[in-house]
């Protein structure tokens, strides 16, 4: 094995020059569809479910805190992935970064992870997606039986579970919808999706507006009933307090579950290649929609956990039953389906960005290009890779755990952003004259915090997730050393 090439990194030229070629995607998307997809990407299942159980079970009101905690971790790694969006605006994102700063076999690992981040995250929402709209359902007098109504397994008190259903029958549905929506095309899917933004931005303003009426502040006392810090090394518990299993809890191990709620702003960064103008536009997509986000999320956590004390708020569907709880069961009603419809443009970004990875990483040789690189004649997208995301999301969503699959994206994205945080540092040593049309602010010190508070998310979150990132990682790199490494364009190129 020649292991300088492990290490060999692609020019920046030569990736600006490739982006010339012919079977390139269309470039439809302006800034605002690029901030729409942001905002479709980000708001979802995080919000929607997993902030009830972090609120009941991890952090109670603090987890208002642990959204700005989630929010700045991911304002660093925004502002360094929008340098590098402006940098090298192809399809691809991170792993592209990595190829061009840290070298092939960084690049792998990265790629690898991102699809782990959009295709796992994918299968969390498509879970969630299956509650909300069972609750929609039953509303409508409709229940579906119990052998088709959720996973195969759960996950809960560190066992995993028979459920007795045989699939996760909405979910797979679902996820079989929107793979047909994409194969069609970019420009529907966008404004599909903003339609559903605009859907779930006016239910997450309901929520704040009408449920600013029914707080109560002693709810908010005590406002950090599981303490503060809950951190683990590995399985070592290192400071906070722990719960039943040995898992960290607290307003920071909180940030680490709903960190969740904001993955999916880097999706607009692999988009860049179907942008109008990405040296402007792709940064004000990544930016605008996270700061966006993070104002509505803080004001949805502060109402809800002020409508609701934190112990009686609902674990499946909070912010919906909290309506419920005060008495307002037609605004439950809205709210679930517009968590539905909130969900669905969620899905619908990440099942989009996933094959884009592929895309990016069969060009470059590293997984077939014949199969990933193949853009459909006439509907332009990246159709059989696309198709083959949607089976494995369906696969994940119609049978596995959600907690698993929440934790494991959490890990996996993280992971992510230390290395785009990394790759900002390094590129402007190696490549400092490169132009940056957008440059992060205060380097070396943003990606140096991005790198340190992400790291400190990695280690709040349960200790197996490790083990199930490692696992993940083992696999992809079993591919790379069997496929990848032998098949790699790099040389043929330079
Ligand atoms: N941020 C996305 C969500 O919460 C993944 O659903």
């Amino acid at each position: 094995m020649n292991w300088r090439q492990l290490f060999e990194t692609k020019r920046l030229d030569l990736l600006l020059e490739e982006m010339k070629g012919d079977q390139r995607l269309k470039r439809t998307l302006g800034p605002i569809n690029l901030t729409a997809l942001g905002v479709g990407a980000v708001i979802g299942a995080g919000i929607f479910a997993a902030t009830g159980k972090a609120a009941h079970d991890v952090a109670g009101p603090a987890l208002m805190l642990s959204y700005v905690v989630a929010g700045l971790t991911c304002i660093f790694a925004a502002l360094c992935y929008a340098e590098f969006a402006s940098m090298a605006p192809v399809a691809g994102s991170a792993y592209t970064y990595a190829y061009v700063t840290l070298g092939e076999l960084f690049a792998w690992i990265i790629g690898w992870d991102l699809i782990l981040e959009y295709a796992v995250g994918a299968a969390t929402v498509a879970n969630s997606w299956s509650s909300y709209s069972q609750e929609v359902l039953k509303k409508l007098g409709i229940h579906l039986p119990d052998f088709l109504n959720r996973a195969t397994v759960i996950y809960h008190n560190e066992q995993y579970i028979l459920t007795g259903s045989w699939f996760n029958l909405p979910a797979v549905v679902i996820v079989a919808v929107i793979t047909a929506i994409l194969v069609k095309g970019i420009s529907e899917s966008a404004s599909f999706n903003a339609l559903m933004v605009f859907i779930k931005l006016a239910a997450v303003l309901f929520v704040i507006l009408v449920g600013a009426f029914y707080i109560q502040p002693s709810n908010w006392v005590p406002f950090a009933p599981y303490g503060w810090t809950g951190l683990n090394l590995f399985g070592c518990h290192i400071s906070g307090q722990v719960d039943a299993n040995g898992n960290p809890v607290g307003m920071l191990a909180g940030a680490a579950i709903i960190f969740f709620a904001y993955i999916g702003f880097d999706s607009v960064s692999t988009h860049a290649e179907e942008a109008k103008n990405p040296q402007r536009d792709v940064p004000i997509g990544i930016v605008a929609s996270l700061v966006l986000c993070t104002v509505l999320y803080i004001l949805v956590v502060a109402v809800l956990t002020g409508m609701v004390k934190y112990d009686k708020i609902n674990i499946d569907s909070g912010v919906s039953s909290a309506f419920h709880q005060v008495n307002l069961p037609w605004a439950e009603a809205i709210i679930a389906a517009a968590g539905v419809a909130g969900m669905t443009s969620v899905l619908l970004v990440m099942m989009l960005s996933a094959p884009r990875v592929f895309l990016a990483m069969a060009r470059d040789g590293l997984v077939p290009k014949a199969f990933f690189a193949e853009i459909h004649p006439r509907f332009q997208t990246p159709w059989k890779s696309t198709i083959a995301i949607g089976i494995f999301v369906a696969f994940l969503a119609g049978f596995l755990p959600i907690d698993a699959l929440l934790h494991l994206t959490n890990i996996g994205t993280l992971f992510a952003f230390v290395i785009v945080c990394a790759a900002v540092l390094i590129m402007r040593v190696t490549n400092p004259d490169a132009p940056r049309p957008f440059r992060c602010p205060l380097v070396p010190l943003i990606p140096i915090l991005g790198i340190l508070t992400c790291l400190l998310l990695m280690f709040s979150l349960p200790s197996a997730n490790w083990w199930r990132l490692f696992a993940w990682m083992g696999l992809g790199l079993v591919i790379y050393f069997g496929y990848g490494y032998k098949h790699s364009l790099l040389r043929v190129k330079r």
